[in-house]
């Protein structure tokens, strides 16, 4: 039985922002969400339940902690670490243990965190960190034999203990019974006038119990203070997910411009990402596919072998194996691109289904529509879909041959092994096999002069 209580009450004054910090983005998802995916991992392998302490921007940071499936403890006005898990361990049954994390150090892991609860079993265990600048946060202090004995505040620290490298995390866990021992011995004589978490270390020695220091990586301790420090861990994220990939088969031609935001993002094998990609969460994409240049996509499932050329936007849309997209292609939401279909550059598609090796290559709109197999759209054509009040749908049949600039107005169902003349503007359902042409007869005038300015 493992309590999780997750500290996010505090302003972050420093990122200047109206969005509280804890709700800013980190690879896609919010600061809160990374600790929360941890936290509710650890639960389920061990039992137990999430609490999640919220003050400042809660009217923002509750509803997502309850989207999360989360408990939220309000602190309405922030004393400190100490008081947060005070008033966040209220009503908890006192077997088993509390795990304290931080609402704004994203990285950590539960490679991190298992040793820590190891260590948690019988007493109060830190997760620290040696870090090559410890400014500004505590100092863990220990004993000649390596015992911890107490932390020190960077404000409350002396020259001597400024010196000191091994930092405090924030994270710790102990019998849920010891911290409702200790916590209500907490008082707030430093610096900050704050109730210290970090008290509790000395408070444990003093009574007489071992407090363990659990060294861990330093990514899992850095905290969220500002938009540098976010841009930084974002880096460090990113590195991994890019990483991750190539080591799995994925070639990155330039790593470090490709962003990969949110968890669910599957590549196979042998997919190429050319430079300046971005993808959203959830992405799957099969392998021999290339991705290129400067393509943003977000939600998006696309099959094997199929290329997606430079400049490609695409949003909740599905393509299939073989087929061609871009450059410079719009897919927008509700669009499915069957097996070996082309769409190419400066067209728009919406709420399309478009069927086997149909092909439209060249500055077309398809929206609310239903196309057959091997259907060729012409350039220029566009569904007229919306009559300013209403959506309405158009059907081509398998083998369709629309000329080049048609206007479909929309409903509208042109039957298989239909063609359309180039430039009609087609308002009524065409039959199978039939030609459809909706244009004015040209007429040739002879010897035509045309107008001319007098000259002086
Ligand atoms: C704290 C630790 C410090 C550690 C550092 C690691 C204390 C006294 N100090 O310092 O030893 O090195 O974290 O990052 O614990 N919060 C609340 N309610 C409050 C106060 C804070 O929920 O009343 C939350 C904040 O939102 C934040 C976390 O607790 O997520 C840490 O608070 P913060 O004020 O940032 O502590 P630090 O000064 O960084
Ligand atoms: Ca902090």
């Amino acid at each position: 039985m493992l309590n999780i209580v997750i500290l996010a009450a505090g302003k972050g004054s420093r990122m200047h922002s109206s969005l509280p910090k804890v709700l800013h983005e980190l690879a896609g998802e919010p600061l809160l969400g990374h600790v929360i995916s941890v936290a509710k991992s650890l639960v389920q392998k061990r039992g137990g339940r999430i609490r999640v302490v919220t003050g400042h921007g809660s009217d923002q940071v509750d509803p997502f902690v309850l989207e999360q499936g989360a408990e939220i403890v309000h602190q309405r006005q922030q004393l400190g670490t100490g008081h947060a898990l005070q008033i966040a361990m209220d009503g908890l049954a006192s077997e088993g243990q509390t795990l304290v994390l931080y609402g704004d150090v994203p990285l950590i892991s539960e490679e991190d965190i298992d040793p820590l609860i190891a260590a948690g079993e019988s007493g109060l265990a830190v997760l620290t960190a040696v870090v090559g600048d410890p400014t500004g946060y505590g100092r863990i202090i220990r004993d000649t034999t390596g015992n911890v004995v107490s932390i020190v505040e960077h404000r409350d620290a002396s020259e001597s203990e400024r010196a000191i490298s091994e930092i405090n995390s924030g994270i710790y866990a102990a019998p849920t019974s010891l911290f409702q021992e200790l916590l209500p011995l907490l008082t707030n004589g430093n610096a900050q006038n704050e109730y210290y978490l970090t008290d509790c270390v000395q408070l444990s020695v003093n009574s007489g119990r071992e407090v363990y220091g659990v060294e861990g990586a330093v990514t899992a301790t850095m905290g969220v203070n500002d938009r540098l420090q976010l841009a930084e861990l974002n880096q460090l994220l990113q590195q991994e997910r890019r990483n991750a990939l190539m080591s799995a088969g994925v070639t990155l031609v330039a790593p470090e411009t490709v962003y990969l935001n949110g968890s669910d993002i599957h590549i196979q094998p042998d997919t190429i990402i050319e430079p300046n990609v971005t993808l959203n969460s959830p992405v799957s994409i099969g392998s021999n596919v290339q991705i290129g240049f400067g393509s943003h996509l977000t939600n998006v499932v696309i099959g094997d072998g199929s290329v997606i050329k430079p400049y490609t936007v695409a949003e909740s849309a599905s393509v299939g194996a073989n087929a061609q997209v871009g450059p410079f292609t719009r897919l927008r939401p509700g669009t499915e691109l069957s097996d070996a279909t082309h769409v190419g550059n400066f067209c728009e598609t919406k709420n399309a289904k478009v069927g086997e090796g149909s092909k439209i290559n060249h500055l077309s709109y398809v929206g609310d529509a239903v196309i057959g197999k091997r259907v060729n759209v012409g350039a220029g054509t566009i569904t007229c879909n919306y009559d300013g009040a209403y959506k309405h749908q158009t059907t081509l049949g398998d083998d369709v041959f629309v000329g080049s600039n048609t206007s479909l107005i929309a409903p509208v169902t042109l039957g298989d092994g239909v063609t359309t003349g180039a430039g009609s503007v087609i308002t009524t359902d065409v039959e199978q096999q039939h030609l459809a042409l909706a244009r004015s007869k040209q007429i040739n005038i002879p010897a035509y002069q045309r107008p001319k300015k007098p000259k002086d």
